[in-house]
């Protein structure tokens, strides 16, 4: 296990879902009713950016061709034996951690 700083945790407001490079990972770091969860930025599709996609309470919603994922465990709606990368999230004062391996 390897945490490392991803942001602050007041740089990602609530219902809000950014990306982010985290030591070699490329994650999108979303904030659900104040809960942070990390999932693999990249779209399992044809590779979209998901951090800059539309957060719906749990659900974001892939920019390029509307893919979407549950933030809080990865799976991809349309598909629920698909998920993605998930990584975990530890809040340290006001840091937002990720785990990257
Ligand atoms: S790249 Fe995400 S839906 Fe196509």
């Amino acid at each position: 296990m390897a945490f490392v700083r991803a942001t602050g945790r007041n740089d990602v407001a609530t219902g809000t879902i950014q990306e982010f490079q985290v030591g070699e990972k490329n994650i999108a770091l979303a904030n659900v009713a104040g809960k942070f969860f990390a999932i693999n930025n990249v779209c399992l599709h044809q590779g979209g950016p998901l951090g800059e996609g539309d957060l719906d309470r749990q659900v974001v919603t892939c920019p390029w061709h509307g893919w979407q994922y549950d933030v809080t465990n990865g799976q991809l709606l349309s598909n629920s034996a698909v998920t993605t990368t998930c990584y975990s999230v530890e809040i340290r004062g006001d840091d937002v951690f990720v785990d990257v391996g």
